[in-house]
């Protein structure tokens, strides 16, 4: 498959190890421009680009930047991408360490319907709490004993099916936690981020979820 992956830090930089590592072909960008991933291009395969040039062709692109750049990626990034292109959102907001105030989320937005107003595109929120080094580490083949599940949300069932795909070649299991409305139940904050629980751990933990933002992840 064609894979866009627009931020190559912690999670960008991982998964474009596992998925060029499982045969996908996959474009990074960061924002310092596609010079400087010349030792993660080597490393991996993968096809260092322009932000703008990420999503040329793409079946799939993910968006791993820190939220308060999402405003700033390229206006029309996607254009290019191929018909029907599915767009992963890993993104979380940190008003206090990174982010700053964003005001609609503080309003009660969820933060992945924040990103998709900002990017013009429909998001399927996933890998948003889950440990960067876990994707290179705790993946396990369908049906091990335990395998760590992640919450996949997203309003359209195809290109939400398609993320659950993808993470299970990655070596987890998915449990769909609802449209982007229900997105707040996995934001931080709530019991399933950052869990390494498996499928009936964060199906429990997505049903125990507040709407409210406590203190600590509010600006
Ligand atoms: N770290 C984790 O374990 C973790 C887990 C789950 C979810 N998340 C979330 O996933 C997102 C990414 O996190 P991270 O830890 O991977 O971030 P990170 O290590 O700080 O890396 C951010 C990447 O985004 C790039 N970037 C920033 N602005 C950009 C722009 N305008 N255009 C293109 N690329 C841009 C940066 O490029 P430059 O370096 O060139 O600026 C860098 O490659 C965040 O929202 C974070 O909260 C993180």
């Amino acid at each position: 498959m064609k894979i866009g992956i627009i931020g190559a830090g912690n999670i960008g930089g991982n998964l474009t190890r596992r998925l060029t590592a499982l045969g996908h072909e996959v474009a990074v960008a960061n924002s310092r421009g596609p010079h400087t991933l010349t030792a993660l291009a080597e490393e991996t395969g993968a096809r260092p680009v322009l932000a703008s040039e990420a999503a040329r062709d793409a079946q799939v692109v993910v968006v791993t930047v820190p939220l308060k750049a999402v405003p700033d990626l390229p206006a029309g990034f996607l254009d290019g991408a191929a018909e029907g292109v599915v767009v992963i959102d890993t993104g979380n907001y940190y008003p206090q360490q990174r982010d700053g105030r964003i005001a609609a989320i503080e309003d009660g937005l969820p933060e992945s319907r924040w990103t998709e107003q900002q990017i013009g595109h429909p998001v399927v929120k996933a890998f948003n709490g889950t440990y960067a080094q876990d994707i290179l580490d705790r993946g396990r083949p369908q049906g091990s004993p335990g395998r760590q599940a992640l919450p996949v949300a997203g309003d359209d069932p195809a290109a939400k099916q398609a993320v659950r795909d993808l993470i299970d070649e990655l070596g987890f299991d998915t449990v769909d936690s609802g449209g982007l409305d229900e997105s707040w139940r996995q934001q931080p904050g709530t019991p399933v981020y950052g869990s390494r629980g498996d499928v009936d751990s964060i199906a429990k933990a997505l049903s125990e979820a507040s709407r409210e933002r406590t203190a600590e992840w509010r600006a």
